[in-house]
């Protein structure tokens, strides 16, 4: 049995408190808050017996094998290196830091202590997730990637640099971590922004360059976005319908005519010659191409946290310290991108 304690009480703290608790040698056991009231709230409504109004005093419980963390941003730092150091093991919200020297110390101290450390990227074990992930072959050589997530948010923490808030940092994380996990590192980085409250960015327009493609990917609070995510190759595309981060659906497009290659694409195009311009030139493009849509409905459950539970207790049970879907040095490699297109002075990383 492997037992939870949760530190924060806001909303995504109810959220993965269910899923905790619906997973199989899972028990919820403490809560902490830095109100009573809160924690009483807490844990009355998840029908747990422990509460605390202190985040150090509940991972000081011998009972509390593992902790969650959903506080704001900025805190987390400070309380993964508190649990390591009592040690517990952690599962701690995205961004699992703000500056990525403070993870390259977490990382070194999971690793003396010999405890279980993860990013909760909850997106990258939801099953269309994966299935879309191993099956990006079916699309070619990949050119452009496409994504975003906006919707407008209103919530204090998000518009506060001091609490590590901006749309990098709570929504433009997943777009990167989907996008590392199959291109890898990008060689550069450039991005825009506007600030419409506090003084972080509020929506952010970003392109990943690497040897052959481009990633281009948007985030907001200001305004809601189509929130779909689509990789084009040379012999297809394949999309996370909207929304992509809990999506049951994968369409995958393929480019039948011409064997899929494209050099025989571009020639059909130039096959139509003048007609380019008739009415009905997109339509007979299409039908030429021959393109077709598959659609695979892939069972997206509950609520979707409790497949990143379901990871760290497979971790604990092998005695695995790292995730191999999300290890640390993928959190690592998302938050420098992210601060380097924060600095706008992007240098590929050796
Ligand atoms: N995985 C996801 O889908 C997802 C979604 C949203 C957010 N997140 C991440 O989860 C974390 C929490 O997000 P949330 O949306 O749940 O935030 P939230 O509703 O604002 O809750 C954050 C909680 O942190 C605690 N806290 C401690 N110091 C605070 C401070 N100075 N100001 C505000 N709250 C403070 C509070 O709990 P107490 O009062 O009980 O101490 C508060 O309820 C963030 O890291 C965020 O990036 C993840």
């Amino acid at each position: 049995m492997v037992n939870w304690g949760i530190i924060g009480t806001g909303k995504i703290a109810y959220d993965v408190g269910f899923a905790i608790q619906s997973v199989k040698d899972c028990e919820l056991i403490a809560v902490s808050s830095r109100r009573l009231e809160n924690a009483k709230k807490y844990a009355d409504r998840m029908h747990i017996s422990t509460y605390l109004d202190d985040y150090k005093a509940m991972i000081l419980l011998d009972e509390v094998d593992i902790v969650y963390i959903s506080t704001p941003n900025s805190l987390h730092a400070e309380l993964i290196e508190f649990c390591l150091q009592q040690g517990k093991h952690v599962l701690c919200e995205k961004p699992m830091v703000i500056e990525s020297f403070q993870l390259e110390h977490l990382k070194e101290l999971a690793a003396q202590k010999q405890l279980f450390l993860m990013e909760a990227m909850w997106t990258m074990f939801v099953p269309s997730v994966r299935y879309f992930l191993s099956h990006l072959a079916q699309i070619g050589d990949i050119k452009m990637v496409q994504g975003s997530m906006g919707y407008v948010l209103d919530k204090e923490r998000c518009f506060k640099e001091e609490l590590g808030g901006g749309a990098l940092f709570d929504l433009g994380v997943y777009l990167i971590s989907l996008t590392y996990a199959f291109l890898g590192q990008p060689n550069e980085l450039v991005m825009q922004s506007v600030s419409q409250k506090g003084n972080v960015e509020t929506t952010a327009a970003f392109l990943m360059k690497y040897d052959d493609a481009v990633a281009n990917l948007t985030c907001s609070f200001d305004v809601q976005l189509d929130n779909s995510f689509t990789v084009y190759g040379t012999k297809g595309s394949l999309t996370l319908k909207s929304p992509f981060y809990r999506t049951a659906l994968v369409q995958l497009e393929q480019y039948e005519a011409s064997d899929g290659d494209i050099d025989g694409i571009r020639n059909n195009f130039r096959s139509f010659g003048p007609l380019k311009n008739a009415p009905s030139w997109k339509q007979r493009i299409l039908d030429k191409l021959n393109i077709g849509a598959q659609k695979k409905a892939i069972p997206f459950r509950g609520n979707g946290y409790q497949y990143q539970i379901q990871e760290v207790v497979h971790c604990l049970g092998a005695h695995q310290l790292e995730s191999a879907i999300m290890p640390i040095d993928h959190s690592m490699k998302v938050i420098k991108i992210i601060e380097k297109l924060r600095s706008k002075n992007y240098e590929k990383d050796d």
